[in-house]
C-alpha cells in the first residue's frame, strides 16, 4: 500500500527520502515520486516506476533540505506518471502525498471544476493541494490553518505531507485512519507513514492520533487538532533496527522471516508460560480471572493470513476452554449489521494493525459495546491501539507480503490464550501441564522442521509445474489446509484451493486427475482413519499425493510425504503450517518469481 516519507534538516533532502521509499517497497506500490525545492521553485520528479529508477530521474544536484516522497498503490485512477504523487496545485507552490481515500473526491473535483480549476490528474489527492491553494488565497494565516480549512471539508481516510515551496521551513502533517509517525532527530525531523522509513536515522518517534494535525521545523514540531486545540505528545523509543529491513544472507525477506521462527515464537512465549499453575500469564490482556469466566463465546476478526490463524485460534478455544468459538472475516464484519454479543470476547488479529476492515470492525464492535482485545505485532499501531489492550506478537518486523513468523506467532498466542481461558474453567492442571510442556518445545520443533528445507525443496519441486493444487485438512488440518493454499497462491500464483476433507466428495473430487495435486494435511489424531481414507479417494481418481504428516502411513498411499515431528496434538496445527510455508516458498523461487513482492499484493491493506 501507498508509503509516505518527509524530512526537514540540515542534511540533503532527496537521498534521505528516496532511501526511505526503498525501506517501503515491501508495502507495495505501483508508481513513486518525490518533491524538493530547488532554486526557489518546487521540483517535482513522479513517474510509474520502481524507486530505483526513480532515483536515477531525479539525479543528482539538488541541494535542497527539505521535502516530501511517495510510493503509491493506485486506487483512483490507474498507475500512471500523471497519478503519481506527490500531487500540486495549479500554481506549482504547494505538494501533497496522501495515503488513504478521499470518499468525497467527486464532489471536491466537481466543485473546483466549477471554480475553474484544472485538474492534471484522476486522484482524489489533487483536490487537496488545490483546496489547499485556495485558503492560502483566501487568507487562512499558516499553512497549518490552510490545511486545517480543507481537512474540515474533507471526508474519507488520509494520512498526509503537505509543503509550501513558498515557506521552506515546515511540513504540515494530518492523520485521519491512515497511520503517520514522526521521526525525531537532532536537528532535523522525519514523518513516514511506517517506521520502517525511519529505523535508520532515529529511534524516537511520536505517532499521530486520528483528527491530529502536525507542523514540523527542524528543530522542533507542535500538533494540534483539527478544531485548532493543541495537544501533547508523548515521544516513544521503538525495539526496532535497521537490520530489521534488510535480508542479510538471505536471497528474499520470507526465507529469512521464517527462519527467524524459532526465536520468534521463543519471545512470544517469554515470561508468559506458568509453569507453575500450567497456564499462560497474558498481562496486556488486562482481565481479571472473573471477567475471563465472564465471557460465553469467543469470536476471532482478521483478514488473509490473520483469519486463518484465528480459526485455528478458535479450535483451541473450543477445545480447552468448551466456549463456542469461532473466526469470521473481518471484511465482512461491519457490513452484515453483526449481532454485538457483551457476553463475547473478540479478538482482533492483525501483523499490521493498520489493516482497514479489521480496524472498522473494531471500531464496529466498540460502537456497539462489544469487548474486544488486539493481537497485533506492530506496537503503536491502529487496531492495537483503538483495542486498548491484547496480547503482542513480539515476531519483530515482518516484511514480506506473505506472512509467516507473524502468523506463527498468530498461532502461538492465541493458543496461550487458549490455555488461558481453559484454565480459568475446565481444563485440568494435569492438561495444562502437558500443553505448557509442548508448548515450550515449539521453537526447537520448528528450528527441526526449517532444518529439513532441502528435503522438503525435493518434494515441492516435482510439483512446480502444476497449475491448480488441492490443500484438504479436517478439523484441526482445516485453517491449515486454508493457510498453505494461501501461501501458494500468493507467492507462486499457481492456483490453489483448500476443502475440508469430507467435502471433497460433495464436489471438487470431479476437477481429481494426474493434473491435481493434493496437499493433504494428516496429523496423527482422532480422525487419522478419516485421513487416509481421503488419501485413498483422491488416489482412486489418479490424484497425486503429498501427505504431511506425523503419522506412520500404509506404503504407496502418498507419492511424496513431508514429515513434522510430533507435539501435543492440539499444537499439531502450528507445526503442520511451517513445512507449507517452505513448500510454497521453494515452488515460487523454482518458478523465479519475486518471492517479496507479489503481483497486486501489498502487505498492509489500509483501504477497503
Ligand atoms: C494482506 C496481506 C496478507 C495478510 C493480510 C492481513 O492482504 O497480503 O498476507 O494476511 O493483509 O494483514 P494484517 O497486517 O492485518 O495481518
Amino acid at each position: 500500500m501507498c508509503g509516505i516519507v518527509g524530512y526537514i534538516g540540515r542534511r540533503e533532502a532527496a537521498p534521505i527520502l528516496l532511501e526511505g521509499l526503498h525501506r517501503l517497497e515491501y508495502r507495495g506500490y505501483d508508481s513513486a515520486g518525490i518533491a524538493v525545492p530547488h532554486r526557489g521553485r518546487l521540483r517535482v520528479t513522479k513517474a510509474a516506476v520502481r524507486v530505483d529508477e526513480l532515483r536515477d530521474l531525479v539525479g543528482t544536484g539538488l541541494t535542497a533540505k527539505v521535502g516530501l516522497a511517495h510510493t503509491r498503490w493506485a486506487t483512483h485512477g490507474e498507475p500512471t506518471d500523471a497519478n503519481a504523487h506527490p500531487q500540486v496545485d495549479e500554481d506549482g507552490h504547494i505538494a501533497v502525498v496522501h495515503n488513504g481515500i478521499i470518499e468525497n473526491a467527486e464532489q471536491l473535483r466537481t466543485k473546483l471544476t466549477a471554480d475553474g480549476v484544472k485538474f492534471t490528474s484522476e486522484t482524489d489527492t489533487e483536490s487537496l493541494a488545490h483546496l489547499i491553494a485556495r485558503a492560502l488565497r483566501d487568507g487562512a494565516a499558516s499553512l497549518e490553518d490552510a490545511v486545517r480549512t480543507t481537512l474540515r471539508e474533507v471526508e474519507g481516510a488520509y494520512g498526509i505531507v503537505v509543503f509550501d515551496v513558498r515557506k521552506p521551513d515546515e511540513l504540515v502533517v494530518a492523520r485521519n485512519g491512515s497511520p503517520i509517525v514522526l521521526g525525531i532527530g537532532e536537528g532535523e525531523m522525519f514523518v513516514a507513514s511506517d517506521i520502517a522509513a525511519l529505523v535508520r536515522y532515529t529511534q524516537r518517534v511520536v505517532y499521530l492520533d486520528d483528527g491530529e494535525l502536525a507542523t514540523l521545523g527542524a528543530d522542533d514540531f507542535h500538533t494540534s487538532t483539527l478544531q485548532a486545540t493543541r495537544t501533547s505528545k508523548t515521544e516513544t523509543m521503538v525495539d526496532v533496527a535497521d537490520e530489521d529491513y534488510q535480508h542479510d544472507g538471505y536471497d528474499d525477506f520470507m526465507r529469512k522471516e521464517m527462519h527467524e521462527q524459532p526465536d520468534a515464537v521463543r519471545r512470544a512465549l517469554v515470561g508468559r508460560l506458568d509453569e507453575r499453575f500450567s497456564t499462560a500469564r497474558l498481562g496486556g490482556l488486562d482481565l481479571d480471572p472473573h471477567e475471563l469466566r465472564s465471557f460465553r463465546r469467543v469470536k476471532f476478526l482478521g483478514c488473509g493470513s490473520a483469519y486463518y490463524a484465528g480459526q485455528l485460534g478458535a479450535n483451541l478455544v473450543e477445545e480447552w476452554a468448551r466456549l463456542p468459538a469461532d473466526a469470521e472475516p473481518a471484511s465482512e464484519f461491519r457490513y452484515r449489521n453483526p449481532v454485538v454479543d457483551p457476553e463475547t470476547l473478540y479478538v482482533a488479529v492483525s501483523q499490521s494493525g493498520e489493516t482497514l476492515d479489521t480496524l472498522a470492525a473494531v471500531q464496529e464492535l466498540k460502537r456497539k459495546g462489544g469487548r474486544v482485545i488486539g493481537m497485533v505485532n506492530v506496537v503503536g499501531s491502529a487496531v492495537g491501539r483503538e483495542c486498548g489492550r491484547g496480547v503482542l506478537l513480539h515476531a519483530g518486523p515482518e516484511v514480506s507480503v506473505a506472512s509467516t513468523k507473524a502468523v506463527t506467532n498468530m498461532c502461538v498466542s492465541s493458543a496461550m490464550l487458549a490455555l488461558l481461558l481453559g484454565r480459568v474453567r475446565d481444563l485440568s492442571m494435569a492438561h495444562g501441564k502437558r500443553i505448557v510442556a509442548a508448548m515450550a518445545e515449539l521453537p526447537d520443533r520448528i528450528a527441526e522442521i526449517l532444518a529439513a528445507e532441502a528435503e522438503i525443496e525435493a518434494a515441492a519441486v516435482r510439483f512446480a509445474s502444476a497449475e491448480h493444487m488441492f490443500f484438504v485438512g479436517r478439523v484441526r488440518g482445516w485453517p491449515v489446509a486454508r493457510e498453505g493454499a494461501q501461501k501458494l497462491k500468493e507467492i507462486s500464483y499457481i492456483h490453489a484451493e483448500a476443502y475440508q476433507a469430507a467435502e471433497l466428495k460433495h464436489g471438487p473430487l470431479a476437477l481429481i486427475d494426474a493434473h491435481m495435486p493434493s496437499v493433504v494435511i494428516v496429523p496423527d489424531d482422532e480422525v487419522l482413519a478419516k485421513n487416509i481414507g481421503t488419501m485413498e479417494q483422491i488416489k482412486a481418481r489418479g490424484g497425486p499425493v503429498i501427505a504431511v504428516t506425523n503419522a506412520e502411513l500404509p506404503d504407496g498411499l502418498a507419492d511424496v510425504v513431508i514429515r513434522v515431528p510430533r507435539s501435543e496434538p492440539e499444537l499439531d496445527p502450528i507445526l503442520f503450517a511451517i513445512p507449507l510455508q517452505v513448500f510454497a516458498h521453494r515452488i515460487a523461487i523454482h518458478l523465479g518469481r519475486d518471492i517479496d513482492k507479489p503481483r497486486n499484493l501489498a502487505k498492509s491493506v489500509t483501504v477497503e
